[in-house]
């Protein structure tokens, strides 16, 4: 049994500004847009608690957030719904798990990744805590987090998940460099020695990406004080990570599991329909639209044309469920 500090706070930054998702998150944080019926962020939420955290602090921008208002207990509709006789609750956490206690803290400007956790620093302290991105959602029988904090009670030193991406990719993720030669689907924890922000596959100097979920001792804090901003202005946690494992240890994890990047168009569309999939009320008439579109192009043929009858309706057709305006 170690005698490291029980992990117990999470960091969820949630005050960038989302520009691949415009206009979408033009009036809308990112971190509210829905997968399968529920916003991204809860997604981290439900992780950190699974994983046995007991304080969120999520990182938010401007004074009325809608993410505040979500995590908000629900009483208008908590009283409609037992005055319809309605067994159901409006509250997003399941009311069968731990209560989780979620603070806020304001970035007043989204000055990058590493400056937003930085703004978390005196709702942490002097612990080491766990932070998630909720644009990442991960699909995995452990959560990711967790296995970041059963490393850390094995080896000590900050961890964070890595896996192997195509070599294609690197030039979309932070890409580690690991002391000795990289194996595949490697076992047990790799030390880090260095970090790239988004290489091209020549600078690259493994194909190890970075995804998200963090386990960082408080020795990062005085690390991003000291970190420069980037020519955009922002400081970023893969400069800041690259600099601690010159002075700590720090962990990779290849973790088990699947992960979508739901903070681009295509990782949204992607999360929004295979996790619908796992929706026993949508799975099959899902599957049934999807091959039919798959088989008969319909709509894109009827969208291709010249003036494209955008403002007619398309009707259903037997077997459809629904029609649509476009
Ligand atoms: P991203 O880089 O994916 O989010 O940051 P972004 O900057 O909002 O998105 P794009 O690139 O403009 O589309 C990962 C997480 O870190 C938060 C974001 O809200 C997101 O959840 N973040 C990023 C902050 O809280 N503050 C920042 O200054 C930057």
């Amino acid at each position: 049994m170690s005698n490291r500090t029980k992990i117990v706070k999470a960091v969820i930054p949630a005050a960038g500004l989302g520009t691949r998702m415009l206009p979408a998150t033009k009036a809308v944080p990112k971190e509210m847009l829905p997968v399968a019926g529920k916003p991204l962020i809860q997604y981290a939420v439900e992780e950190a608690a699974a994983s046995g955290i007991d304080t969120v602090i999520l990182v938010i921008r401007g004074n009325k957030s809608l993410i505040q208002e979500h995590f908000a207990p629900g009483h208008d509709l908590k009283s409609r719904f037992y005055q319809q006789g309605l067994n159901k609750s409006p509250d997003c956490l399941c009311p069968d798990s731990k209560p989780i206690n979620i603070k806020y803290v304001q970035q007043e400007s989204p000055l990058g990744l590493a400056h937003a956790i930085s703004c978390a620093q005196p709702l942490v302290g002097d612990e080491p805590f766990v932070v998630l991105l909720p644009d990442v959602i991960m699909l995995t029988h452990e959560p990711v987090t967790s296995q970041l904090i059963r490393t850390h009670a094995e080896v000590g030193g900050s961890v964070i998940a890595i896996r192997e991406v195509e070599p294609q990719d690197v030039k979309r993720f932070g890409i580690v460099q690991l002391q000795g030669p990289a194996v595949s689907s490697p076992r047990g924890p790799l030390r880090i020695t260095g970090l790239i922000e988004k290489p091209s596959s020549e600078r690259a100097p493994s194909r190890f990406g970075v995804f998200g979920r963090y386990l960082l001792e408080p020795s990062i804090w005085n690390v991003i004080a000291q970190t420069h901003a980037d020519p955009r202005g922002e400081v970023q946690l893969t400069d800041a990570l690259s600099t601690l494992c010159q002075q700590a240890s720090l962990f990779g994890v290849c973790f088990d599991g699947w992960h979508y990047d739901a903070g681009d168009r295509m990782g949204y569309l992607q999360a929004n329909i295979e996790l619908s999939l796992e929706d026993p009320h949508l799975r099959e008439p899902l599957l049934h639209y999807l091959s039919g579109i798959a088989s008969s192009q319909s709509a894109s043929k009827f969208l291709a044309q010249p003036s494209g009858g955008r403002s007619q309706v398309l009707t259903s057709q037997p077997g459809d469920s629904s029609s649509r305006k476009l």
